[in-house]
């Protein structure tokens, strides 16, 4: 769910357009040798390695392997037809670093990306650009690491995990917290938390976006930014804003929340004339 807060400023997209000016390199040939060009780019904007044949697919090299990590989590296979334009190539960073350095090789090469966690984007924007030639693919489906610390009620999870990985991670650690976002299990906690993130436990606790202590953001100039880096205003943009707007969002800080230790589900059926029926979850 997409809840739109006004917010003044340019967006992060309008800077990357704007910045592309500044550049005299532009891509000239195919996508294998722009993709050649970003890689000797990233290799000199990080010291952390990466596998190239876990890290990049492109039709060129295996069209396959591409659809199959290209379709991996699109949600909506509209976006997925013959006629919808792919990315030149799909990058998977396996470090934090390789993120950061892609803005700033994305920038410098003139391509356009785009950002994708659970990949359920409901207008396919996190896997496809109608606007933007050539555009690339920055999946984090690779940081996914979700670190609980009940002492603290509180959890570090990277973007790309889903919202199932991190109530299932809580869950093994206590049966006496959670965090209330969204029902459906594979939801890229990355795209999630910037729309809201509303699920069973709203009533009660209100969006996963309101219980978000804090978030490590990459913006435009390829600047890692934590809450007190970002500002307040920025801090709440990114909470319900929308995803690609601002940043790239590495990760989130949320706050658990005291959860029954017997939740109680049950099913009141109603017709239209006596109000519609839902489910219902009390103590
Ligand atoms: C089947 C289904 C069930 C859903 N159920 C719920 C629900 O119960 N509650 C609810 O609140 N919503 C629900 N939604 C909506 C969902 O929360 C949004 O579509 C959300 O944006 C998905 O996040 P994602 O990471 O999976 O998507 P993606 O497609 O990966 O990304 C969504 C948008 O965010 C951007 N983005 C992704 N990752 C980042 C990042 N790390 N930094 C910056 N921008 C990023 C993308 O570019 C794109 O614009 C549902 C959607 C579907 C398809
Ligand atoms: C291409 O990828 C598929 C997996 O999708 C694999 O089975 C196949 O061996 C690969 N082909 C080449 C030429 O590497
Ligand atoms: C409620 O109804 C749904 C849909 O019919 C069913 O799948 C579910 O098991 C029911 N739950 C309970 C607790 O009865």
């Amino acid at each position: 769910m997409r809840i739109s807060k006004p917010f003044p400023g340019l967006s992060f997209l309008s800077i990357l357009a704007l910045s592309f000016s500044f550049y005299t390199i532009r891509p000239t040939s195919s996508s294998a040798s722009l993709q050649d060009q970003f890689i000797n780019c990233l290799k000199r904007n990080t010291n952390f390695y990466f596998p190239l044949e876990k890290t990049f697919y492109a039709p060129a090299k295996n069209v396959s392997m591409f659809s199959q990590v290209l379709e991996s989590t699109a949600q909506n296979l509209r976006f997925l037809s013959k006629s919808m334009p792919k990315p030149g190539f799909i990058f998977e960073p396996v470090h934090e670093s390789h993120v950061q350095a892609s803005i700033l090789c994305s920038k410098k090469l003139g391509i356009h990306l785009r950002v994708r966690s659970g990949g359920h984007d409901y207008e396919g924007l996190s896997y496809v650009s109608r606007i933007e030639t050539p555009f690339i693919l920055i999946d984090l489906s690779k940081l996914r690491e979700i670190s609980v610390d009940i002492e603290d009620n509180s959890a570090w999870v990277q973007a790309g995990a889903t919202n199932g990985e991190l109530y299932y991670r809580i869950a093994e650690k206590s049966k006496i917290h959670g965090f209330p976002a969204g029902f459906c299990s594979s939801l890229g906690i990355g795209g999630h938390i910037t729309g809201g993130a509303y699920g069973l436990l709203m009533r009660k606790f209100g969006l996963g976006a309101d219980n978000v202590l804090d978030a490590k953001i990459i913006d435009a100039n390829g600047k890692l930014l934590d809450r007190a880096g970002m500002g307040e205003d920025l801090f709440w943009a990114i909470r319900g804003g929308g995803g690609a707007s601002f940043g790239i969002i590495l990760a989130w800080k949320v706050n658990l929340v005291p959860l029954p230790k017997t939740v109680t589900v049950f099913n009141v059926t109603k017709t239209l004339e006596q109000d519609v029926g839902n489910k219902i979850l009390s103590k």
